[in-house]
């Protein structure tokens, strides 16, 4: 008779599962032998990346609505599921907007992730925290490390990175055998390999590719670079652009770290970036050459906030997580592309 084997999966909570990094997690999660269970309000998208998700996988994935602001209704979920590791990316992340309404984001962004903090204490979750390169600020000392001291936030979003950060370094200092990682992530930039996921801003995008994909699709006209004269070699801003699909990865190195009990200390921070900074003005070129189009783009004054140029010393990911970005850029602009091309109606 052959020997049955009950082979028990650790189970992950992907919170804000349905966005942009979070489908491609959850599918770098599953794929490394994981479950996971999806949970999402639905706020800031709508159910493309789901079921792209659902189809990348082969099947159809655990998802919960729910908003991580209702701390009765995290507190069901974490004792229903008693997960191993949450990942928590339920957030607003609009820079300019946060500015124009800081309490909608105060609100949103700390009470859910406070929630996440009291609802693992109780029950031995691992957390990992998404955070943002934004904690380093303006900084001319260049790559930045994990030990390069974060300057104040320029934003209210900004802001709640940091103050989650310190949330979640209090806590695990705090609570005895809570264990928490913090990924500061530099540019996610790209889609899946499959063009089942990708990025679907609402609106007039804010960020460079999805500015440049919708142009190349004529859903915009034209793009505006902000700036030509910077210090840098062509004077335009300089950043860390890392493939969406090496950043998921990174996550599952972290979450393996945490629930293997490999980490030095309890709370331990990350940069997910490629530690290779690239112009604006070479990341559009490299789009062009790579798809083999011309872009309609115009240089226009600075855009104010923008920081000169940041990029990541990942050296403690590579050696500790044992993670490294391993996509090209030109990959990763021809797969935004062909994202880009999925969504967009032929005209
Ligand atoms: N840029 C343009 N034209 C555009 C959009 C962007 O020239 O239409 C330039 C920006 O000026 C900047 C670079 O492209 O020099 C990158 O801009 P993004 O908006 O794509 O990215 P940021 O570096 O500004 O933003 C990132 C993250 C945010 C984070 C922020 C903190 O995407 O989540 O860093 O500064 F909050």
């Amino acid at each position: 008779m052959a020997l049955q084997y009950n082979i028990i999966m650790s189970k992950v909570l992907v919170s804000g599962g349905a966005g942009f990094i979070g489908s491609h997690v959850t599918v770098e999660l599953v794929q490394a032998g994981y479950e996971v269970v999806i949970a999402d309000n639905m706020s800031n998208c709508d159910l493309t990346n789901y079921n792209g998700v659902c189809r990348i996988l082969g099947r159809k994935m655990p998802f919960v609505k729910m908003d991580f602001c209702d701390a009765k209704a995290v507190h069901k979920l974490f004792k229903k599921h008693r997960f191993d590791a949450v990942i928590h990316f339920a957030a607003y992340k609009a820079v300019g907007e946060s500015v124009g309404e800081p309490d909608k984001y105060y609100l949103n962004n700390l009470t859910s992730f406070l929630n996440v903090l009291e609802a693992s204490r109780e029950f031995g979750t691992n957390v990992l925290f998404s955070s943002s390169a934004t904690v380093y600020g303006d900084t001319d000392k260049l790559p930045v490390t994990e030990a390069s001291e974060r300057q104040p936030a320029t934003s209210p979003y900004g802001n709640t990175k940091q103050m989650c950060e310190d949330f979640l370094r209090d806590a695990v200092r705090a609570y005895q055998g809570m264990h928490g990682i913090a990924l500061r992530y530099f540019n996610p930039i790209g889609a899946h390999p499959s063009a089942l996921i990708g990025e679907l801003p609402r609106g007039v995008p804010n960020n460079l590719v999805p500015f440049i994909t919708q142009t190349a699709a004529g859903v915009r006209e034209c793009l505006s670079i902000f700036g030509d004269d910077y210090p840098t070699e062509d004077g335009t801003c300089k950043r860390d652009f890392i493939d969406i699909v090496d950043l998921a990865k990174a996550h599952v190195c972290a979450v393996r770290r945490m629930i293997d009990g490999r980490m030095k200390e309890n709370y331990e921070i990350f940069n997910v970036g490629t530690g290779r900074p690239v112009s604006v003005m070479e990341l559009v070129n490299t789009f062009q050459k790579v798809n083999n189009l011309k872009l309609n783009y115009k240089i226009v004054a600075r855009r104010p906030g923008d920081v000169v140029a940041i990029w990541a010393d990942p050296t403690k990911a590579n050696e500790e997580l044992g993670w490294k970005a391993e996509r090209s850029l030109e990959d990763t602009l021809r797969a935004a592309w062909l994202w880009q091309q999925k969504v967009t109606p032929a005209k």
